[in-house]
């Protein structure tokens, strides 16, 4: 809806195949077979071979710091000396890595709400103080100075890029939003009732089907190749939603216009019609600023589904079909659809959000874009949101009395002890989902504009894995099912 196109022409056209540096291949060397055996860990030469080659990035972590200090466990007649681990924001964590093998005891954590999964240089996040940097730099600075490809390269390689990588980034990203055409067709053969998430995790493992050098499941192939594959991801989900979208709507999927910024092409490939002006570029701003908010978050479901699946040796492509899914859940990636869909049904049923904060504190329902498992004093991205929603809907002109319930449900929530007492605030989806229904998005696509935006974090974190993990990632469980018990034929069931 509501976006203006006037004048605005695009040609239209087949996708061509997608352009792709030549790839690498590597021969195994006997390091590399000696490597792939203790599960995917790398040598040094290895990997120094792959910087020298220019085609990746290691950001090594320094040694881990261990305190003097050391914590004691004592059960039965013995105790345990467990050594405390520092990060390099002073974060402590008991290291429990040799307790079962002297123990025989494992740790029990339902949620994971107290481990520590891994070590990783890419997203602080101190929950207390609202605190979210992406490679040291506070996202607060990164949202107002700089922009979202911007930030793809920092979360993939570690630094910020130089104006001559970022221009080389821009024009890669801009030429792989065309799909191949193989790819197209099976996202818009799918089954007409698949929802925008299932066809975008589909569209990956396509895309992937695609180039099958950039998923080779191959690690020395896979992080060689890498770059490419990384680039790809980011610029063809956008065209992997508008493609969905447009099957849905009957439409066909507009060319890719590589004249166009990545939001702009994405909301032309989305909405776009013969004639109509260029996007308001606040428009676009506002579109570009939730994707760089939602770039990255360390440790969260989708992510460590993304790292989950990488540390069994899986390629970036079939990483992120994984997280996608992850990401889908209404607890996670798919809040920003429940928020608005409870802030319509608030509307609809002409509460003014009075009886629907009751209900929320009766346990009947819940506060959807409330809350969060790491935030307990307010989530920087929601801060940030309010006023780009501000801004966004200032720009298109329209109100929006779902915008007015939010800001009560806001104004109410924070000031109930019920609220105050849990430490509950709104999260980075209480606002998005607004700006999105004003962008004219479906609510069915908006978990997908999450998706596009958090994609430089999950590959992020799957080269951290793929070029520093060392084992597969495997917890352990306290079985509660039955005991031995002999098997019962089935007519004396
Ligand atoms: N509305 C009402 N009560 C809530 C809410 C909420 N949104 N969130 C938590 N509570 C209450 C719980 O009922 C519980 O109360 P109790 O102590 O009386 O039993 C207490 O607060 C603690 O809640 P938990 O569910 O244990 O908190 P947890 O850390 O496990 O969950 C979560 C965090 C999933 C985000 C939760 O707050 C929630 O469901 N929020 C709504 C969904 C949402 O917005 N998700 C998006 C998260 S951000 C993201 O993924 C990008």
């Amino acid at each position: 809806m509501i976006l203006g196109w006037k004048n605005f022409k695009l040609t239209m056209g087949l996708p061509s195949p997608v352009e792709l540096s030549p790839p690498i291949v590597l021969q195994p060397s006997s390091t590399q077979k000696k490597v792939r055996k203790r599960e995917c860990s790398f040598t040094e030469t290895f990997l120094k071979t792959l910087i020298r080659s220019g085609r990746t990035f290691v950001y090594p972590f320094t040694p881990l710091s261990i305190m003097s200090d050391k914590a004691s466990l004592n059960f039965g007649d013995s105790t345990y000396s467990l050594n405390v681990l520092i990060g390099s924001e002073n974060e402590k964590a008991l290291d429990v890595r040799q307790l079962r093998k002297d123990s025989g005891l494992i740790t029990f954590d339902d949620g994971y709400g107290n481990t520590g999964s891994c070590e990783s240089t890419v997203t602080f996040i101190d929950g207390d103080k609202g605190i979210l940097r992406y490679r040291g730099y506070d996202i607060a600075e990164l949202a107002e100075k700089s922009n979202f490809l911007e930030v793809c390269l920092l979360l993939l390689n570690g630094e910020l890029p130089s104006s001559q990588e970022l221009t080389a980034f821009e024009s890669k990203v801009s030429r792989f939003q065309t799909l191949p055409a193989e790819v197209l067709h099976a996202v818009q053969s799918m089954p007409g009732g698949i929802h925008p998430m299932g066809s975008l995790a589909s569209g990956l493992q396509a895309l992937g089907g695609a180039c099958p050098h950039l998923c080779t499941n191959d690690r020395a192939q896979d992080i060689a190749n890498f770059e490419d594959a990384a680039a790809l991801i980011i610029a063809a989900l956008p065209a992997l939603a508008a493609a969905n979208y447009r099957k849905k709507v009957g439409e066909e999927l507009r060319v890719s216009d590589t004249s166009l910024n990545y939001c702009e092409n994405f909301l032309s490939m989305m909405f776009a019609k013969d004639g109509d002006a260029p996007v308001n570029p606040a428009l676009s701003k506002a579109l570009d600023v939730i994707f760089l908010l939602h770039a990255d978050h360390e440790q969260n479901c989708s992510t460590s589904t993304c790292r989950m699946i990488a540390s069994g040796g899986a390629n970036p492509f079939a990483s992120l079909a994984g997280a996608v899914s992850a990401l889908w859940g209404p607890l996670h990636g798919g809040a920003n659809m429940a928020v608005i869909n409870m802030l319509n049904d608030i509307h609809n049923s002409g509460d003014d959000g009075s009886k629907f904060i009751q209900s929320a504190k009766e346990g009947k329902s819940r506060l959807m874009g409330f809350g969060h498992r790491v935030y307990r004093n307010y989530d920087p991205r929601a801060k940030i949101l309010k006023s780009a929603c501000d801004q966004a809907l200032e720009a298109l002109g329209v109100s929006s009395p779902i915008l007015d319930i939010a800001r009560r449900l806001e104004e109410v929530a924070l000031q109930d002890p019920y609220f105050i007492d849990r430490k509950l605030y709104p999260n980075v989806d209480f606002y998005s989902g607004i700006i999105l229904q004003a962008l004219g998005f479906p609510t069915d696509t908006f978990t997908v504009l999450f998706a596009i935006g958090r994609a430089p974090g999950w590959l992020a974190h799957w080269k951290e894995i793929a070029q520093t993990g060392k084992r597969i990632h495997r917890p352990r469980q306290i079985y509660q099912g039955a005991n031995l018990r002999p098997y019962l034929s089935i007519e004396n069931r």
